[in-house]
């Protein structure tokens, strides 16, 4: 059986290299794959790459052949290539799939396990960690048919980079652009080594997400429209990254994250009783949309309308669950970590919130009607520590969760102690 080029090598790395199989699809971000197949070599990654036919309208399998100083795949169906390297083998021989740019189409047929060509065929013939960088036009993103594809994918484990907003080449401007290729090398060299041990595991994680709901009478409450998206998706992240994590949760309509144990609640007190039977915790990242407020009196009968005339609501202000974990003497997570969502000042205020709440940090999202993020998909957030702020581009929900459970893994490396809890793993 003739033998398939030996992969690229960087001399300065004496370990095996990593192995990337890189699937580029047909859109026009393929244009960027050359000089992503030099980023990912120049991290001591080696790159064979799989071309579909709409990928080659974009990019040619001369250009990606050279950089990546490897054969480039195409066809399903050719002898020569299957006596090379069968498409099995395609996948089984890399450490990382990596799908960039991914077009709706193909997420579409990752989504139902259709395979009808090379590149397909490879996806759903791996159990191998998969990295997808969609790149499509905004409303194709935006499409229902996608995000439930997108859904179904991530449920499943695949790891997402992007899209990113900005102008398109049709002309259009939004969510829907290939990440930039730093970020993608950076995503692909997490994946990759992940692959070793969890860098969470043996830690534990509480996470609060969603609204709470504040009963006025056995029939009416007072609540807010949080959706839970994001404290969802950060719990969905530090598991994947191997931590035991346990989501406290207010009513929403998504379902449960994959590997997270859910703890449903409806009240900030039962919340902050929920948390509280949650520790001890290496990690408490607090997205809920706690209600500060609650009625004074919660009627046990249906209010009636009567005589008196309208009735005045009488609130009473909540616990604050973020700063009363954060203010524990004995039990407080190594990280406590909190949201501030703003509409002016957006800085200035979450600042002074983390030094208010005692956390460690606070990512501040600007909220106002204008960016879209409440509710919505994506957010703008500025990380803000103890040292300083850092203003992160706009991202899906999704990879706010990534990049904050990767700070989190960073952070723990430090911290040799773990939590009680996780070390007997109870
Ligand atoms: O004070 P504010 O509501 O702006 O603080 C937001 C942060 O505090 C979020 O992390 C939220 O989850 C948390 N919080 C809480 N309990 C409250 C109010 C807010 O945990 N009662």
């Amino acid at each position: 059986m003739a033998h398939a080029p030996a992969l690229h090598e960087p001399a300065s790395d004496r370990a095996p290299a990593r192995r990337v199989l890189l699937i580029v699809s047909g859109g026009i971000a393929a244009y960027k794959t050359p000089e992503l197949v030099r980023r990912l070599r120049d991290r001591g990654l080696a790159v064979r790459c799989v071309l579909t036919d709409g990928g080659s309208r974009f990019v040619t399998p001369l250009a990606l052949g050279s950089v990546s100083e490897d054969k480039v795949y195409g066809d399903l169906w050719s002898l020569t290539d299957e006596s090379e390297m069968g498409h099995i083998e395609l996948s089984r021989s890399a450490d990382l799939l990596l799908v960039a740019p991914a077009t709706a189409d193909l997420l579409a047929k990752m989504a139902h396990g259709l395979a009808d060509d090379l590149a397909s065929t490879a996806l759903l013939a791996t159990d191998k960690p998969v990295l997808v960088a969609p790149a499509m036009n905004v409303r194709m993103w935006h499409h229902a048919a996608t995000q439930a594809n997108v859904a179904t994918l991530r449920a499943r484990g695949i790891d997402f980079v992007g899209p990113i907003e900005g102008a398109m080449a049709c002309g259009e401007y939004g969510l829907g652009r290939m990440s930039d290729v730093a970020d993608i090398v950076a995503a692909a060299e997490r994946a990759v080594s992940a692959r070793g041990p969890s860098p969470l595991a043996g830690r534990r994680a509480v996470v609060t997400s969603g609204p709470t709901v504040e009963p006025l009478d056995p029939v009416r409450f007072l609540t807010n429209r949080s959706s839970g998206k994001q404290g969802h998706a950060i719990a969905a992240a530090l598991a994947r990254m191997g931590a035991e994590t346990i989501l406290v949760s207010g009513p929403t309509a998504l379902p449960d994250p994959p590997g997270v144990q859910v703890r449903r609640v409806e009240t900030a007190r039962d919340m902050l009783a929920a948390c509280e039977a949650a520790l001890p915790a290496d990690v408490a990242v607090f997205a809920a949309a706690v209600a500060d407020w609650r009625p004074a009196q919660e009627a046990r009968e249906k209010l009636k309308k009567g005589s008196g005339g309208v009735p005045t609501l009488a609130l009473t202000e909540n616990p604050d669950i973020l700063k009363t974990v954060a203010s524990l003497r004995t039990g407080r997570p190594t990280l406590v970590v909190g949201f501030a969502a703003e509409t002016e000042k957006v800085v200035e205020h979450a600042q002074a919130k983390r030094r208010r709440k005692g956390c460690d940090w606070i990512l501040a999202n600007d909220v106002s009607p204008e960016t879209g993020t409440f509710g919505g998909d994506s957010n703008v957030i500025h990380f803000v520590t103890e040292t300083g702020v850092e203003s992160w581009e706009r991202l899906a929900k999704e990879a706010v969760a990534d990049r904050l459970a990767h700070r989190i893994a960073e952070a723990l490396e430090q911290d040799p102690q773990k939590a009680p809890a996780a070390r007997s793993g109870r």
